[in-house]
C-alpha cells in the first residue's frame, strides 16, 4: 500500500511541474485525496457493500468535487488535475498512466444498459471540459482536446478534438478527412463546366477522325475509277 502511495505522489510530481514539496502535494491535490478515497470506496464495491462504498464516494466528491463511482476500475499512475467538476461513472475503466484535467466527464449516453461508459486505455490525456459518453475504448497514447464530446471509438495514438469529437492526428499525421479547405472551397457550377467541356471535345475529336475517314475512302473510291458510282452515293 505504501509503495503505491509513494508511486501516486511520484505521479504528481511528474505531470504537474507546479509540485513543489511532497508535503504539499499530500495536503493540496485533491485528485489525489479523490483516488485514495476511491480505492478505498472500491474496496468495500468489491466487497458488495455498495452503500458504505457509495457514501464513501460522495464524502469524496463533497470534499474534493470529484465524483468517481465506487464501481470504477482505475489503473496505476492516474492524475486528475485540478480535478473539480470530474465525474466517472461506474462501468468504466481506466488504463496506467492517464491523466484527467478538471471538467472531464467519463460517462453514459442514458441509452446503454451493463456496460455503458468508457474504457480509456493506458498513457491517455484528458483534456479540461471533454466528455467521453459511450461504452467505446480510447485507444493507447491518444489525447482528447479540451471540450470535446466524443461519442465513438477512438484508434490508439489519435488526437480527437471538437464536438462531435472528430480524429484529427493519427500516429503523428494529420487527418484531413471531412474537413473542409475553406481557402480552396470546391465550386460545383465550374466541375459540371469542366466534364461537359471534356465530353464536347470527345465528340469533336471522334466527328474529326470519322470525317477524315470519309474522305478517305471517296479518295480510294476515286482513284479506282472502277467504283465511281458508289463513292458518289457515299
Ligand atoms: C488536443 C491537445 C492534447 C493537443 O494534441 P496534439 O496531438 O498535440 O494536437 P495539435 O496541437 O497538433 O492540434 C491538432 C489540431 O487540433 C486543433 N485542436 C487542438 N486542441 C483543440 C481543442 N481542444 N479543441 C478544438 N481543436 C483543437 C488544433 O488547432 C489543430 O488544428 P489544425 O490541424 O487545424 O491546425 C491539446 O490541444 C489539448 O486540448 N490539451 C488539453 C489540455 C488541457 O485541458 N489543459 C488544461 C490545463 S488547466
Amino acid at each position: 500500500m505504501w509503495k503505491r502511495m509513494r508511486e501516486d505522489i511520484a505521479t504528481i510530481f511528474e505531470n504537474d511541474p507546479a509540485a513543489r514539496s511532497v508535503f504539499e502535494v499530500i495536503f493540496s491535490y485533491s485528485g489525489l485525496h479523490a483516488l485514495w478515497s476511491h480505492r478505498i470506496a472500491h474496496w468495500f464495491f468489491k466487497r458488495r457493500m455498495f452503500t458504505i462504498a457509495r457514501m464513501i464516494s460522495q464524502i469524496n466528491r463533497f470534499m474534493t468535487g470529484i465524483e468517481i463511482h465506487p464501481g470504477a476500475k482505475i489503473g496505476r499512475r492516474f492524475f486528475i488535475d485540478h480535478g473539480m467538476g470530474v465525474v466517472i461513472g461506474e462501468t468504466c475503466e481506466i488504463g496506467d498512466d492517464v491523466v484527467l484535467y478538471q471538467g472531464v466527464t467519463l460517462g453514459g449516453t442514458g441509452k446503454e444498459k451493463g456496460k455503458r461508459h468508457p474504457t480509456i486505455g493506458n498513457n491517455v490525456v484528458v483534456g479540461s471540459g471533454a466528455k467521453v459518453l459511450g461504452s467505446f475504448t480510447v485507444g493507447d497514447n491518444s489525447r482528447v482536446g479540451a471540450n470535446a464530446v466524443v461519442l465513438q471509438e477512438v484508434p490508439p495514438n489519435s488526437t480527437v478534438v471538437g464536438n462531435p469529437g472528430k480524429i484529427v492526428k493519427r500516429d503523428g499525421v494529420r487527418v484531413t478527412n471531412g474537413r473542409l479547405n475553406h481557402a480552396d472551397l470546391p465550386d460545383p457550377v465550374t466541375q459540371v463546366c469542366t466534364s461537359l467541356q471534356g465530353q464536347i471535345d470527345a465528340l469533336k475529336a471522334e466527328m474529326e477522325q470519322m470525317r477524315k475517314e470519309r474522305m478517305e475512302l471517296v479518295e480510294t473510291i476515286r482513284k479506282g475509277g472502277t467504283r465511281e458510282h458508289d463513292a458518289q452515293s457515299v
